[in-house]
């Protein structure tokens, strides 16, 4: 107080306040440079952008608020006790997108290349805490060499302390991680546990264990970007769910992504008014389905031509391409879409598709986001590869999302749904709310040529004239079974449509759908078949 008195001098000094105050300041800026000026040019130099500059892409402007800005490491080997950078190489917080709340974190690969310390592990399980109490989603922006290797053992409590919070979390707050730096050891196993990885094309990488371990270990010689660059995960491995251009692409497109999603498990998704009417008639879909059932068509086309103004969010359009999943809207409503692609592998499911639209499911039940699916699929891909690998396992997976999901469910059979497959893709049996076909819908066991040659093997054998009598027979069958009219007769099927009023019915179907209230039996948890 005294020496608060004796700044108040006449001279202009300052009050202990103010002093402290400045001295506030000026910690501020000192966290504001992390690793110093040479590495952040060094990062930019990259084609990247800085820790702080990806939050001001990926929040509202104004809205980020700051935590734990002046935390440190408590590390003192190899002479770490010097080198204490405030923040401890993340920046966390919350802000607003689209005006909604989220928590965030940015790792700052300048500081020790963003390695995972105590002190950040504790940081960023602060703001999961607070996400998972005040509902909000989880944002983490990855640029991290992994467990920081002076701290040792440390580190990788904190990683492990992350895994059990991002565990807890999910299906509870989304989760979003983006890749957006090399990635390694255990900093790729906090994103995997997330909803959606972002992967940066050119300059982002994730993988267990880099190059150099490969080759001293087995001996392969691999690339950073063959092993684990943004197209590998999102072609080959299935890991990540985008491949962006740039970093400032891919912000922007998280922005989006969560434009559909809620905040939390309790909440509903977001409402965006459209000028597309509810009702708008869709006549040239009347002859999108090819006359011919064994001409492919792009299934992407047809839901472009229904969602609010043609505006489809794909997610792991590179993936399992025979099957597309993504987000649209349907007056305003998020839905999640799941649908068969006639244009690869004829739409047939396989152990990759199964499990990329199972998980897609079940992150859309979790978060109350209706499945519209669209279904033409002749059934499973046959073949040892996939029995050897596991079809029935990877298949039940699909199997067991659609079963278990409690939120609205309207199917559209477009054309083929043949045998195991018809099951599976939100039939009617596994509580599918409302199921529509057009007429050009196929409902059946399996395809006339092979129900023909297993039922009427002897008769064809004995013929006079195989071929006249096999060619009848399927034509016979196909009258018999390749239409709708079967499954509607029995409710398998609640109306055939005309192609042209998909639009409308499926609002209609949502629209009816929207106070629905179905439960599973209580338990601990189910056991998806892994
Ligand atoms: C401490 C690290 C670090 C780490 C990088 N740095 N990784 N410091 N711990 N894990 C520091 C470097 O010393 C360097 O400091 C700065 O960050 C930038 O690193 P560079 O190597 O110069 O950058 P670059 O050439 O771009 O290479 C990036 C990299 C490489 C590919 C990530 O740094 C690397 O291979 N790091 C180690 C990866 C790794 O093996 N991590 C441990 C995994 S074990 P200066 O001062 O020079 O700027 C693990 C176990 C957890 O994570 C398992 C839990 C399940």
């Amino acid at each position: 107080m005294n020496n608060m008195e004796t700044n108040l001098g006449a001279n202009g000094t300052k009050t202990l306040n103010e002093l402290k105050i400045d001295h506030l300041e000026s910690l501020n800026e000192e966290a504001l440079v992390g690793g110093g000026a040479d590495r952040i040019e060094k990062q930019k130099a990259g084609g990247r952008l800085s820790a702080r500059e990806r939050l001001d892409v990926l929040l509202d402007p104004g809205s980020f608020v700051e935590i734990d800005k002046f935390a440190q490491h408590a590390c003192q080997n190899f002479g770490m006790d010097d080198k204490k950078i405030l923040g401890d190489g993340v920046i966390t917080g919350y802000g607003r997108i689209n005006g909604k709340l989220v928590y965030v974190y940015s790792q700052d690969f300048t500081v020790f290349g963003g390695s995972m310390s105590r002190t950040q592990a504790n940081k960023i399980c602060k703001i999961m805490e607070m996400a998972m109490k005040n509902g909000a989603p989880v944002i983490g922006l990855n640029d991290s060499g992994g467990a920081r290797i002076q701290e040792g053992i440390e580190a990788l409590g904190g990683y492990a302390d992350i895994f059990l919070k991002n565990t807890i979390a999910s299906g509870v707050v989304p989760q979003i991680s983006a890749i957006m730096g090399p990635c390694a050891g255990g900093a790729v196993y906090s994103p995997s546990l997330t909803d959606f990885i972002f992967m940066v094309k050119d300059t982002s990488y994730m993988f267990v264990t880099g190059p150099e371990v490969i080759k001293s270990v087995t001996h392969e010689e691999v690339t950073k970007e063959e092993l684990g660059g943004a197209l590998t995960h999102n072609k080959k491995s299935g890991v990540a769910h985008f491949a962006c251009e740039n970093d400032k692409n891919c912000l922007l497109l998280i922005r989006e992504l969560l434009s559909f999603l809620p905040g939390n498990n309790l909440d509903d998704p977001p409402y965006l008014p459209t000028k597309d009417r509810a009702d708008r008639v869709e006549e040239s879909l009347n002859t999108f389905i090819p006359d011919n059932s064994k001409k492919p068509y792009d299934m992407k086309q047809l839901i472009n031509k229904v969602v609010d103004e043609g505006y489809f969010l794909e997610v792991q359009q590179h993936y399992a391409q025979n099957i597309i999943i993504g987000f649209a809207r349907f007056n305003g409503r998020s839905v999640g879409i799941v649908a068969n692609q006639p244009q690869v592998l004829a739409g047939c499911l396989n152990i990759e598709s199964s499990i990329k639209a199972a998980r897609f499911i079940r992150f859309c039940d979790a978060f109350n986001i209706p499945v519209v699916s669209f279904v033409d699929v002749p059934g499973f891909l046959p073949g040892t590869d996939q029995e050897w690998q596991g079809i029935i396992t990877h298949g039940a997976k699909l199997l067991y999302a659609y079963a278990e999901a409690t939120v609205p469910k309207v199917t559209l059979i477009t054309r083929k749904a043949y045998g195991g497959a018809y099951d599976v893709m939100s039939s009617k049996h596994l509580r599918g709310d409302i199921n529509l076909a057009y007429p050009s819908a196929e409902i059946a066991v399996m395809g006339a040529d092979g129900a023909i040659n297993i039922i009427f093997r002897n008769e064809i054998k004995n013929a006079k004239d195989p071929e006249a009598e096999r060619q009848r027979l399927v034509k016979d069958y196909e009258d018999k079974f390749a239409n709708p009219y079967v499954a509607a007769k029995v409710g398998y099927i609640d109306e055939v449509i005309e192609p042209a009023m998909t639009r409308k019915r499926i609002i209609d179907s949502l629209e009816m759908l929207k106070n629905k209230k179905d439960t599973n039996p209580p338990k601990k948890h189910g056991n998806i078949p892994l």
